[in-house]
């Protein structure tokens, strides 16, 4: 017999960077951070689970190619789903595990992403977050969402976030095992539904610094960090949560643009300095900038991860349409100035 579990997991943006651990191997951060759940249609992660008594080794394929699971990070995800795993029985299927049957059995897993992997897309959140939960409800664990954010954030920090829609906050805790550094829904995704998020894909070729080697050099020579994580970043999680819940979103763009601004300072400050944003990125900056100065209130907040790619969250789909046709016209597809591969979200949360 074959039991499966299919799930599927949309990426997130965060909008309050998390950026630095004070533990690598539990991941735990420095300080917390806030996110956006994309819609699931455009960015997200695909997983099939599979246990059969005849597989004989766990094993993996991301986007149909074999990868090892021998890294801290999967095995310690494999791991604590184990331990939560419970009886299975499925009579149509004439599957019956019992809860002391897991530790001898083993799990095959396919996961497809639909955007570029490490393109500085968040694919890793997407990725983790999905394995997580297919493999729980497969071995029927019973741990809510928030308990699988824990398991998840071992797998790749912002990936507890995925777990939730609407806005996340990935609180950091305080326990040296990382306990209480879960992830909890501030706001679904119904409560702020006018907004419209675009990603301008500057390159969707995969990023030179990964989020895990920047972050940790940060950590070790960077003073701006210290600074950003003690004084400042617990002063906008309080002004964001207030945005959020009172759709302020004048505030909401100005938190959410200088935290972005702030990251990216951050690996200025770094030794060596990480350039994750580049001549085009700094142009759509400018354009969105110089608009929002313009109206009465902003239109559009930016906001850049790890990579040159820009995610654009507009007010509402009038701001939106003019976002785009902006963007054409100053981007203008297959020019010099060419953003790669375009827009390839245009959905509301
Ligand atoms: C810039 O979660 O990819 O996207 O925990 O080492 O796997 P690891 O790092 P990762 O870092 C994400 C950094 C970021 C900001 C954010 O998502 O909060």
């Amino acid at each position: 017999w074959v039991r499966m579990v299919t799930a599927q997991t949309p990426t997130n943006i965060a909008v309050i960077k998390y950026w630095g651990k004070r533990d690598e191997n539990l991941i735990l951060p420095v300080n917390d951070s806030i996110s956006v759940t994309l819609d699931p249609a455009h960015l997200c992660t695909t997983t099939t689970v599979a246990v059969s008594p005849s597989f004989d080794q766990d094993r993996m394929w991301l986007n149909g190619k074999e990868v090892s699971l021998a890294g801290a990070r999967y095995q310690n995800c494999l791991r604590e789903i184990r331990a939560r795993a419970c009886d299975v029985e499925d009579e149509e299927k004439g599957v019956k595990i019992a809860k002391k049957d897991w530790e001898n059995l083993h799990v095959h897993i396919a996961s497809y992403n639909n955007f570029p992997t490490a393109a500085g897309l968040a694919s890793s959140a997407a990725g983790f977050a999905c394995l997580v939960f297919s493999l729980a409800k497969l071995m029927n664990a019973k741990e809510d969402n928030s308990d699988l954010s824990a398991i998840a954030r071992q797998g790749s920090g912002s990936a507890c976030r995925s777990l939730f829609g609407g806005f996340v906050k990935w609180i950091m805790g305080e326990a040296k095992d990382g306990h209480d550094s879960r992830a909890v829904q501030l706001v679904d995704e119904k409560h702020w539904d006018e907004l419209v998020i675009i990603i301008a894909v500057v390159s969707s070729r995969q990023k030179e610094t990964s989020s895990t080697s920047g972050m940790q050099d940060s950590v070790n020579t960077s003073l701006l960090l210290e600074h950003r994580a003690k004084e400042i970043v617990p002063k906008r999680i309080v002004r964001m949560e207030e945005a959020l819940k009172t759709k302020d979103f004048g505030s909401f763009t100005e938190l959410t643009c200088a935290d972005s601004n702030q990251f990216h300072a951050t690996c200025l400050d770094t030794s060596p300095p990480i350039f994750y944003m580049n001549d085009t990125s700094h142009r759509l900056i400018s354009c969105v900038e110089k608009w929002n100065r313009s109206e009465a209130t902003p239109q559009v907040a930016y906001t850049f991860d790890a990579g040159p790619n820009a995610v654009l969250i507009a007010r509402n789909r009038k701001a939106a349409a003019q976002l785009m046709q902006k963007l054409l016209f100053y981007f203008p597809p297959n020019s010099d100035a060419d953003l790669d591969n375009y827009v390839i979200g245009d959905k509301s949360i």
